[in-house]
């Protein structure tokens, strides 16, 4: 949480596991419920933070890309962190399978 409050833009990235975010995340998520402005009383980081969200996974339809986008960004409301852009990749099982979509995150990197 030292690393979000000194931070200006937060960026998640989540590969999707059985359609969802890892464990791990999910965890970390629940782990933030202190900090979470629905739970009193709460901490609060800094205001003004922007985050982006990026999703990924092997199958191809962008529904459980959406999905996950949604878990992360429901996760940065509660933080008063802002949603401003987000992307889902789909069909990624290999690093190999990121090449032909790197002009797409880099375009999309670069608006960060
Ligand atoms: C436990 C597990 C569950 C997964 N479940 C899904 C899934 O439900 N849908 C999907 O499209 N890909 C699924 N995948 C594929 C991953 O999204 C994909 O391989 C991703 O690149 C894995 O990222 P990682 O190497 O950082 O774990 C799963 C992979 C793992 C290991």
């Amino acid at each position: 949480m030292r690393e979000y409050d000194e931070a200006d833009i937060i960026v998640s990235v989540s590969p999707s596991y059985w359609a969802d975010v890892p464990g791990q995340f999910k965890a970390f998520i629940d782990r933030c419920t202190p900090w979470c402005n629905t739970h009193e009383p709460h901490a609060a980081i800094k205001p003004g933070k922007k985050g982006y969200s990026i999703a990924l996974r092997t199958g191809p339809n962008m529904p459980e890309c959406e999905r996950i986008i949604s878990t992360i960004e429901h996760f940065y409301g509660h933080l008063d962190i802002e949603s401003v852009a987000q992307m889902g990749l789909t069909s990624i099982e290999y690093k190999e399978d990121v090449e032909p979509r790197k002009k797409e995150i880099i375009d999309f990197c670069s608006r960060i």
